[in-house]
């Protein structure tokens, strides 16, 4: 693009564009604030500059951009219908998606319904919960339980299931009937308490909230299972194993939000496989259509899904709920993993990735804890290591971060919500030699923090 052009589209963004998630129009200011092409797991930003991503969406891209394979596979059900009501009628591939997700999943979940994002995925999964209760006539278990600093959505529904306090806080008064228990946070542990020793007393805590509220008031329990956007961290391997047998035991449904987590990230297709868990429902967002445009999937156990018919039928849908050339972008994709092994690649990533994240940790004054599942990290920055405290102006410590990453050619991201935390989202067929740019490009940010911060 031209200078005057370039110009002429940051001052138009400026006075037209609302950026999402509480930015303001100096966002426009960034260099790489508007991209105009991307490829593999580079993007080009409008002053055409080529620069390595490293969060593609939170993981939703888990191939990359612009995937031959994937896209040809999107572009060739483009052709043939590029758009219907899924109201009404659904394309081959949707069918044929949701067969292919039901044989990646373990036990009886098996019936998806789809939409077009993590947030109705999860409404959605709600409502199943709320109804199914009613069904089996039990329909004062409606309450829902979640998890501080997890993210479900922005609905007011998903809203009020989210821990994410500053989210929350503009649209109070939220619904009633939900419930926050503290989440696995060991490095910053709620309680105070050391694992294994604390007897992962977080999971415990489903159990108090249950029988506080009374678990004939309990219709079920959501919650991530590694936090994504909070700031990628992983429960102690046991939690899930504790949180379904509470489940079980008071008749609560388990939801797990794999909307960042699903599609290979931890090496397995989804995380509950990790910890050898089946919940009643899984739901998907982000990697679902490969990441290539609006698609999610609520999947659900059969003897769940095949209570509602006749006068319980669910009356629920989108009007694009399931587009047909995301669906083949989603099955092209998974049958790519699956050629190509990429879930043993994202396990080996996974190693590599803790291995080099230890050893900057290691050598550096301000990493004061690093995480790790598959090809998602998180590398977090304190101004102490030994007393954790924060730095206290995490968004000029972020900017560096940034600034860095790109005269190192990565766009790294730093997020401020909960302390200064780089996080990573790496595809499932990054390279060896794309890794090292992130580490190249981490090592000397956390560096820099160092000599201008401490
Ligand atoms: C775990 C999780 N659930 C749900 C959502 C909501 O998805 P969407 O933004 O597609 O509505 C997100 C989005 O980042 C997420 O990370």
């Amino acid at each position: 693009m031209q200078t005057s052009e370039i110009a002429r589209m940051v001052s138009t963004a400026k006075e037209y564009y609302w950026p999402t998630f509480a930015r303001d129009a100096s966002f426009f200011d960034l260099p790489t604030s508007i991209i105009t092409s991307a490829e593999g797991l580079f993007v080009v930003d409008i002053h055409g500059n080529r620069y390595l991503d490293t969060i593609f969406g939170s993981g939703a891209m888990y191939l990359g951009y612009n995937h031959p394979e994937v896209m040809e596979a999107m572009l060739g059900q483009m052709k043939r219908v590029a758009s219907q009501c899924t109201f009404f009628v659904p394309t081959p591939p949707a069918i044929l998606l949701a067969e292919k997700i039901a044989s990646l999943t373990p036990g009886s979940l098996k019936y998806t319904i789809f939409g077009s994002n993590g947030t109705d995925a999860n409404e959605t999964a709600i409502k199943i919960a709320r109804q199914y209760w009613k069904i089996k006539g039990q329909g004062t278990k409606y309450k829902v339980i979640g998890r501080k600093r997890n993210y479900h959505g922005m609905g007011l529904g998903t809203l009020s299931a989210s821990g994410h306090m500053f989210r929350r806080a503009p649209f109070e008064p939220l619904m009633p009937g939900f419930i926050l228990i503290n989440s696995p946070i060991c490095y910053r542990c709620p309680y105070d308490l050391t694992y294994p020793e604390c007897g992962v007393l977080c999971a415990q805590e489903l159990r108090r909230a249950i029988e506080f509220e009374h678990p004939s008031t309990v219709a079920c329990y959501i919650g991530e299972q590694t936090i994504g956007g909070g700031g990628v961290v992983p429960p102690p391997p046991e939690y899930m194993k504790i949180i379904r047998d509470i489940c079980d035991e008071y008749d609560v449904l388990l939801i797990a939000d794999e909307v960042i987590t699903g599609f290979g990230k931890t090496g397995f297709w989804f995380e509950c496989q990790k910890y050898g868990i089946v919940p009643d429902i899984i739901t998907m967002g982000k990697g679902i259509g490969a990441g290539y445009g609006p698609l999610s999937g609520t999947h659900v156990k059969s003897e769940i899904a095949e209570l509602f018919k006749g006068k319980d039928a669910f009356q629920h849908g989108y009007t694009f709920g399931g587009l047909g050339y995301l669906a083949a972008a989603g099955l092209a994709a998974i049958e790519y993993v699956e050629r190509h092994n990429l879930l043993a690649r994202a396990t080996e990533l996974g190693t590599k990735i803790r291995q080099e994240l230890e050893a900057i940790k290691e050598g550096s004054a301000v990493v004061g804890d690093v995480r790790v599942n598959g090809v998602m990290a998180a590398v977090e920055l304190v101004k102490d290591k030994a007393t954790k405290a924060e730095f206290p102006d995490r968004a000029a410590v972020a900017r560096l971060v940034a600034d860095v990453g790109l005269k190192n050619g990565v766009l790294l991201n730093c997020l401020t919500w909960y302390g200064d935390i780089i996080l990573l989202f790496l595809p499932l067929n990054t390279s060896d030699e794309e890794l090292g740019m992130v580490f190249h490009a981490l090592a000397q940010a956390v560096a820099e923090v160092e000599r201008r911060f401490l």
